[in-house]
């Protein structure tokens, strides 16, 4: 019995190095870590050679990311230009393998392939996103494990402009799931995507690590601003600047869903689609703009957009009315364009077109971005019929001084208090300006950041049925070329919903709307009151969550209090608050695939002198409201499963800390 039960751990052991060897089998140089071409082949062409071996560190958009020093750089070679396909040797397939990607986003001639050896089947491809810094990609490659296949590096794209692939460290067996340091890959790529159709929303939008479950985005493809934001009959109309066929900005299309809490919402069909062309490459599309209720009909009043390259002599930009009695389909007037364009002399620039009541003559006016050349302006219209047909034009509203931009697009104009507010997109930034108004002109008193974190642009606002004055942003991030979600075939997200509202000092303020407490899924962790001091306090382990901390900062001897957010020994998400400056930090520098960067805004601290902030956690995406109506936004892309953690340190002291409470939220869709 025991020297059999010997033999057996002994055949065991063996097994067991040999399925080690066998599993961790990958190909020859599988990093390129012997500084050269070893063990790969040069297929075709000329794009590959010595020289695509580098071991560059960064790029103008920050580190490459490679794994140890060396790397594919696809550009190094022969340019953007150049094609060819470099093929690694022949290893037998494990059940996973992963790799890292960077350059180009081309599916048919930029693209990692797997391929068999037998019959050279391409199995899987995996495109990159039109960011140099390589991004791990993991593949289920289960159905031809045992079987001899070979990885190729394929180029056959001649565009000067990203027209290369980045590759890096090939990973075959168990190691192509972590870093065997304790932390896991996130299991991304779009061939591990379940299809559209495979499943529903809800499941499908869970299995996807990068995927927001309570943020709105795309079921592939890319959004970006926030359009026809309206309550009619009850339900939230929420409308995105759509492209479905990649995640890139396209022909605009608007996409629909609609809401009965503004909180949990369902996909409707594509309310909006771009003109039928025959010009190829014609850019030509439905951009933003609002809805307008009247007359028993959901109105969408926006631009249309001709794309003039493909339309020499056509008008660019002119406002055109769609209008739908069920909610759910869209026809667009017969009375089109309703206005034009911009007045005769005036730039081209002439967008966004935003419908209000105006109280202050009781009629419908609409707002729209334009220029003068050298400054932002908004231009007004006053309905002559009390519906969305018939415009006379009011004048220019409002003209920057400059510094906020040459032009302005995404308007919104609305009373808000004893003010007027006026918020725009300018040197893609958005900004709001409050003021006063009479009917034809705004002045403005006050002006600042709609938000002080890296991702908001274009928000829109609306007023419910309740009279709430509501707004939701864009979560994209314009000056970045990071958008590592562009691996699983979407790009772009929408900012939960929220209030609007006068701060103290005159300035605009935003808050969750109450009705995101039904995201909970689960009973929320409380602590405190506590102290923390220099040794961290373990708050809880999800990034999908709702967190609030309320810090008493008169009893809190410590200069500055760190939370520490999406964290694991590798990476994290750090937000800090320096107690003698007032600010508040949002550090991405360690986060993981996203923007690195440093964000800061000075929080208005209330007369009991506790900050309060409600943070928003959701996978790849962060809202941080502070109690001054402060808002951050930022989208985060941790690259590990292991970094959900949430902790709390001071420095140089103690944080007295009045309240934590950590809230499981569940998803918008299920
Ligand atoms: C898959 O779903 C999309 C979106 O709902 C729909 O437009 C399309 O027709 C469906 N395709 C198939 C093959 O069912
Ligand atoms: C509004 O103010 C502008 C600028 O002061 C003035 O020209 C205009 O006449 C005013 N309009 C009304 C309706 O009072
Ligand atoms: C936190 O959660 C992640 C993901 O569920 C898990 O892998 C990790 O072990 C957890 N860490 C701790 C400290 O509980």
């Amino acid at each position: 019995m025991a020297a059999s039960s010997h033999r057996l751990v002994k055949l065991a052991l063996a097994l067991l190095a040999a399925s080690k060897a066998f599993a961790d089998d990958g190909p020859v140089n599988p990093g390129f870590e012997a500084g050269n071409l070893q063990g790969w082949q040069v297929v075709s062409g000329n794009a590959f050679g010595d020289r695509s071996v580098s071991d560059a560190a960064s790029y103008w958009g920050g580190p490459f990311y490679q794994d140890q020093k060396f790397f594919i750089l696809g550009a190094a070679q022969a340019g953007e230009a150049a094609v060819g396909e470099l093929k690694s040797g022949s290893f037998k397939a494990s059940s996973v393998l992963s790799f890292l990607v960077g350059g180009g986003y081309d599916p048919d001639n930029l693209y990692i392939g797997l391929v068999r050896d037998r019959d050279g089947k391409l199995l899987l491809k995996q495109t990159a996103t039109n960011d140099e810094a390589l991004i791990r990609i993991v593949w289920d490659t289960s159905k031809w494990s045992g079987q001899m296949v070979h990885i190729v590096i394929h180029d056959s794209s001649t565009s000067e402009s990203w027209g290369h692939i980045n590759f890096d460290d090939l990973r075959v067996g168990p190691r192509a799931l972590g870093n065997g340091r304790g932390l896991t890959f996130h299991v991304i790529g779009q061939s591990n995507q379940p299809g559209p159709n495979k499943s529903s929303v809800c499941s499908r939008y869970a299995a996807d690590p990068m995927r927001p479950q309570y943020h709105y985005t795309p079921y592939q493809g890319w959004i970006n601003d926030p359009a026809g934001l309206a309550q009619w009959n009850g339900r939230h109309h929420l409308f995105s600047q759509f492209y479905p066929d990649s995640p890139f900005w396209g022909p605009m299309h608007w996409a629909h869903a609609e809401s009965t809490d503004a909180v949990h919402w369902r996909e409707l069909p594509v309310a909006l689609s771009p003109k039928k062309t025959s010009q190829p490459g014609d850019q030509s599309g439905r951009f933003t703009g609002s809805a307008m209720v009247q007359g028993g009909k959901l109105h969408l009043v926006f631009t249309d957009f001709v794309d003039t390259a493909a339309h020499p002599g056509a008008v660019q930009e002119s406002v055109v009315v769609a209008s739908s009695s069920d909610g759910v389909t869209f026809t667009l007037d017969s009375r089109n364009p309703v206005i034009p364009g911009p007045p005769a002399g005036a730039p081209a620039f002439f967008r966004d077109p935003k419908v209000f009541h105006d109280p202050t003559d009781n009629s419908w006016k609409v707002a729209i971005g334009a220029s003068n050349n050298a400054q932002g302006q908004v231009r007004l219209y006053r309905s002559t019929t009390s519906d969305p047909f018939s415009w006379s034009d009011v004048g220019v509203m409002y003209t920057g001084d400059g510094s906020t931009g040459a032009v302005w697009e995404c308007p919104n104009f609305f009373p808000l208090g004893d003010k007027w507010v006026l918020f725009y997109g300018g040197n893609a930034l958005g900004w709001y300006e409050t003021g006063t108004f009479n009917g034809t002109v705004f002045k403005s008193e006050k002006r600042g950041l709609v938000d002080a974190g890296p991702a908001s642009y274009a928000m829109q606002w609306y007023k419910d049925e309740s009279g709430r004055n509501l707004a939701i942003t864009w979560m994209g991030n314009w000056p970045t070329s990071k958008w590592p979600s562009r691996v699983n075939g979407w790009a772009g997200q929408q900012s939960i919903t929220r209030e609007l509202f006068l701060r103290a000092d005159g300035g605009l303020g935003s808050r969750p709307i109450a009705e995101l407490d039904r995201l909970a899924s689960g009973p929320a962790k409380r602590l405190g009151p506590l102290q923390v001091g220099e040794a961290a306090l373990t708050i809880g382990n999800t990034s999908t969550a709702r967190l609030k901390l309320t810090v008493n900062l008169g009893a809190s001897t410590a200069s500055a209090f760190t939370l520490a957010l999406f964290q694991s020994r590798a990476e994290s998400t750090l937000l800090t608050y320096n107690k003698g400056s007032r600010t508040l930090t949002l550090d991405t520098n360690n986060a993981g695939y996203g923007q690195a960067g440093k964000w800061e805004a000075v929080i208005a601290v209330p007369a009991d002198n506790k900050l309060a902030l409600d943070i928003f956690l959701d996978r790849s995406v962060l809202e941080v409201f502070a109690g001054d109506g402060t808002v951050m936004s930022a989208t985060v892309w941790p690259r590990y499963r292991e970094s959900t953690g949430i902790s709390l340190v001071g420095r140089d002291g103690a944080v007295a800390v009045a309240a934590v409470s950590l809230t499981p939220l569940g998803s918008s869709w299920c």
